[in-house]
């Protein structure tokens, strides 16, 4: 790795094929930190486990996950490491270390936690209690100073701070602090117009998805709930599809702003238009994923040599913890 400004590191949970806010939310910025930073990007299947009650997906969707990532634009030739969480086992024993040093109560106070008990009370496991002291495994195995993260990840973040402040403060300066780096794009909104873009909630529009399934997609989106007939003005303000013309139709933002107000255009060729841009927008990217996928051992290869890379940085963390808190060596 070479001289860049600091070390990268994020995790994303395998959810398969990316949509919209996975893309403005992460991925192009996770594409955009490779020109400054060195960057290490994990598929999080452990993570996934504690609250995954079907993990029959898990080997897809971390394939399609990944392939959309290598599509977008991460490039281990540029360096970038990318790789699966459970392929480097050093993570489990940081994970344990780091929880000899972790209150319950941090664990059982965050608001994370809270929520997910509220979601899934009849599984509240052990792992779900311990998750963000493995996020924070990951992040200071590998010495990460920066991580990209939405804001929903601020306390998980915060934690992992506080966890490496109370490490170094018995054992010794061994861990980095990192810093949190959230992205500027506003929370992207589903198909619905009111919740957040997600797959569980089937109100996405995937990155890979077609030119046809684009416009069906576009044309279901809910717009300004009071523009009931095409001759009653709209509100670009209130609009999720307007939202997302400020990013994929920059040239013109104003002329669909001016026409929406005047209802000169409708909503239907509001949508024609945002459908046109988005499926020319990732013409590109689909190309290149239909040429890496038709290698089906490509992203499998650039995961194992991935997970080499990531081990060897990782042994090394590994070592040093270990000599400072006091665990005997090897013979
Ligand atoms: N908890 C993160 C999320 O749900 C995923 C994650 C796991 C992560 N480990 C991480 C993010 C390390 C950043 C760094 O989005």
């Amino acid at each position: 790795m070479g001289e860049k400004k600091g070390r990268v590191f994020s995790g994303a949970r395998p959810t398969g094929r990316q949509h919209l806010g996975n893309y403005l939310g992460a991925i192009r910025n996770y594409v955009a930190l490779q020109d400054d930073y060195d960057c290490i990007y994990c598929v999080v299947d452990l993570h996934a486990l504690t609250t995954l009650k079907d993990t029959e997906y898990l080997r897809e969707w971390t394939y399609e996950m990944v392939l959309d990532w290598l599509a977008a634009g991460l490039d281990p030739a540029r360096g970038t490491i990318i790789f699966v969480q459970s392929h480097v086992l050093q993570v489990t024993e940081l994970h344990t270390i780091l929880s000899m040093v972790t209150p319950l109560g941090w664990l059982t106070r965050l608001p994370t936690f809270k929520e997910k008990v509220r979601q899934q009370p009849d599984n509240v496991n052990y792992g779900l209690v311990g998750y963000p002291v493995l996020m924070a495994a990951d992040i200071t195995l590998y010495k990460a100073d920066t991580v990209p993260v939405g804001v929903d990840q601020a306390p998980h973040l915060e934690f992992t701070r506080e966890i490496v402040r109370r490490f170094n403060a018995i054992f010794g300066p061994v861990l980095v602090e990192p810093q949190a780096k959230h992205t500027d794009f506003p929370k992207v909104l589903g198909i619905d117009g009111q919740q957040k873009m997600s797959k569980s909630l089937n109100n996405h529009i995937e990155i890979a998805a077609s030119p046809e399934e684009i416009r069906q997609r576009v044309m279901q989106m809910v717009t300004d709930p009071q523009r009931t007939h095409r001759h009653i003005p709209g509100r670009p303000e209130v609009c999720n599809v307007f939202t997302l013309h400020r990013f994929f139709s920059p040239n013109e933002l104003a002329q669909i702003d001016a026409d929406c107000r005047t209802a000169r255009i409708g909503c239907v060729d509001c949508k024609k238009i945002f459908a046109r841009n988005l499926t020319e927008y990732f013409a590109p990217f689909r190309e290149r994923r239909a040429a890496l996928a038709a290698d089906p051992n490509y992203v499998w290869d650039i995961l194992a040599e991935g997970a080499r890379r990531a081990s060897a940085i990782a042994t090394q963390t590994l070592t040093e913890v270990k000599a400072a808190v006091g665990l005997p060596p090897v013979r």
